[in-house]
C-alpha cells in the first residue's frame, strides 16, 4: 500500500468496515435461500458482471472521454431481484472475481468490492422495505422507488470513490462533483435506465434479455466508433504540430514543451479538469498555423515588416484550421489569442488585460518562455532558465497577466528536470 496517502488509507478501511457491519446485519435479518429460477438469475447476473468488466464502453463527451462500466446497471438490477444477503453474497463474489482476472492491486479489490457491495446492499435494504409486490411494477408509487432507489445507489457508490479520487487529485469533493457533472450525468441517464428495463425483464420474462443484446452491442460498437475518431484526429492534429516544429530545428518539441509548462499552470490554479484538457490541447497546437507561412519566410533571420504580417497570421491560420472541427472549436479561440498581450500591444485583435481569455493568457507565458529558454537562429543570445524566469517577472503586467507570472515561475522551476530533457539543443541547460 506504499502508494496511497494515509487518508485514502483510512476511507478504504472505513468503507470496509461499513460494508462489515451491513453483511453482518444481513446475515442476522435475512435467510439466504435461492429457488432454481433464481439461481439461474443470479448466475447469468454474475457472469454478465465479469464479462462486462472486459468491455468498458467509452463515451465521448466534447473533445474528451468517459468510462462506463455496465456492471452498474447489473449490480442495481441484482439489488431490485435478490434480498440485502444474497444481494452482498453476489456482489461480493463477481466482484472480486472480476478485480482478480483484471489483476488489480489487492487495496483496490477491498475497496472497490466493499464500496459496490455496501452501496447496492443499502439499495436492496430500501427496495425490501419499500418496494409494494402487491402494485404493478409501473405502477407510479413503484416507479418513484425504482427511481429513488437508483439515486440512493448512485449516491453511495459514487461518494467514497469520489472521495477517493479527490484525495488523489488534490481537490475538495464538491467541486470534483462540478467538474464531473457532465460524466455523472451520463452515468446516471444511461445505465440506470439500463438497469430498470433489466429489473422488468428478469422479473416478468427473464427471455426478453436476449433481445436486449442485439441493441447494446450495437451501442457499445457506436461508441467505440466515435472514441476512435476523436482519437485519430487528435493524432492527426499533434503530427501536423509536430511538423510544424521541426519546420526549423530549433523549435522541434517546442509544442510539447509549451504544453507541459501550460498544463503544470493550470494544475497550480486548480482548474476544472475538463478546462484544463481544453487548454492543454490548444498549447500542443497553438502553433499549428504556420503550416500556412512559407518555409523561407519562417527561416528568415530579418524577415521584413510585410513578411512579419505574414508571420503574425499564424494564429488566425491556427484558429481556421482547429475550428472547423466541431470537437476542438472552444480550443481554437484560445489559439487565436495566443500572441496577445497584457498591456493591449498584442495580436490580432489587441485585447488587453483579462478581456484574452485565461487559456491564451497562460499559453502566452508557456511560450514565451520557451522561445527565450531555447536556440532560436534568429537571436544570438539564448537565455539560461534562472534568465528566463527573469525576463517573465520584468515583463510581468506589460506582457503578461501579472497573476499568472508567480504561479508560472513556480511550476516552470519544478518541472525544470522534465523540460531540459526535451531542450534541442540541450547546451543551454543550467
Ligand atoms: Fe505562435
Ligand atoms: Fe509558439
Amino acid at each position: 500500500m506504499q502508494n496511497i496517502t494515509k487518508k485514502a488509507g483510512l476511507l478504504i478501511s472505513l468503507t470496509f468496515l461499513l460494508f462489515l457491519f451491513l453483511f453482518s446485519y444481513s446475515l442476522l435479518r435475512f435467510r439466504f435461500i435461492l429457488n432454481k429460477e433464481d439461481i439461474i438469475v443470479a448466475i447469468i447476473l454474475s457472469i454478465s458482471i465479469l464479462v462486462s468488466e472486459k468491455f468498458h464502453v467509452i463515451i465521448p463527451i466534447g473533445s474528451e472521454v468517459s468510462e462506463l462500466s455496465v456492471s452498474t446497471a447489473l449490480t442495481f438490477t441484482i439489488a431490485y431481484l435478490f434480498n440485502p444477503l444474497l444481494t452482498i453474497s453476489l456482489i461480493t463474489i463477481s466482484e472480486t472475481l472480476s478485480d482478480i482476472v483484471s489483476k488489480k492491486q489487492w487495496y483496490k479489490i477491498v475497496f472497490n468490492t466493499a464500496n459496490i457491495g455496501f452501496a447496492t446492499g443499502i439499495t436492496s435494504l430500501y427496495f425490501w422495505k419499500f418496494y409494494n409486490n402487491f402494485l404493478p411494477f409501473t405502477s407510479a408509487y413503484n416507479i418513484g422507488v425504482i427511481i429513488s432507489g437508483a439515486l440512493i445507489h448512485f449516491f453511495l457508490e459514487s461518494f467514497a470513490l469520489y472521495l477517493l479520487l479527490s484525495f488523489i487529485v488534490n481537490r475538495p469533493l464538491l467541486s470534483f462533483y462540478i467538474e464531473n457533472i457532465k460524466f455523472i450525468s451520463v452515468e446516471i441517464f444511461t445505465l440506470y435506465p439500463l438497469g430498470i428495463v433489466l429489473m422488468y425483464f428478469f422479473k416478468y420474462n427473464p427471455l426478453m434479455n436476449a433481445f436486449l443484446l442485439p441493441s447494446l452491442i450495437a451501442v457499445y460498437y457506436a461508441l467505440q466508433r466515435r472514441y476512435v475518431v476523436i482519437q485519430e484526429t487528435k493524432n492527426a492534429l499533434f503530427a501536423i504540430a509536430e511538423v510544424v516544429d521541426k519546420k526549423i530545428p530549433d523549435t522541434i518539441d517546442h509544442s510539447k514543451r509549451v504544453a507541459i509548462i501550460t498544463e503544470a499552470i493550470c494544475n497550480e490554479l486548480k482548474l476544472p479538469l475538463s478546462q484544463t484538457n481544453e487548454i492543454v490541447l490548444a498549447a500542443m497546437l497553438h502553433d499549428i498555423g504556420k503550416i500556412a507561412v512559407p518555409d523561407f519566410i519562417l527561416k528568415k533571420q530579418n524577415p521584413s515588416e510585410e513578411e512579419m504580417e505574414v508571420i503574425r497570421l499564424h494564429s488566425i491560420e491556427g484558429e481556421k484550421i482547429v475550428g472547423r472541427l466541431s470537437l476542438f472549436r472552444k480550443g481554437a479561440l484560445l489559439i487565436r489569442h495566443h500572441h496577445e498581450r497584457w498591456d493591449g500591444t498584442g495580436y490580432p485583435d489587441h485585447l488587453k488585460g483579462e478581456e484574452i481569455p485565461l487559456g491564451s493568457r497562460i499559453i502566452a507565458i508557456a511560450d514565451s518562455f520557451d522561445a527565450m529558454t531555447t536556440q532560436r537562429f534568429y537571436r544570438d543570445k539564448v537565455r539560461s532558465f534562472k534568465e528566463g524566469l527573469k525576463e517573465l517577472k520584468e515583463c510581468a503586467g506589460i506582457q503578461f497577466d501579472p497573476n499568472l507570472v508567480d504561479v508560472a515561475i513556480k511550476v516552470i522551476s519544478e518541472k525544470k528536470e522534465e523540460l531540459i530533457k526535451l531542450m534541442y539543443p540541450l547546451l543551454n541547460a543550467q
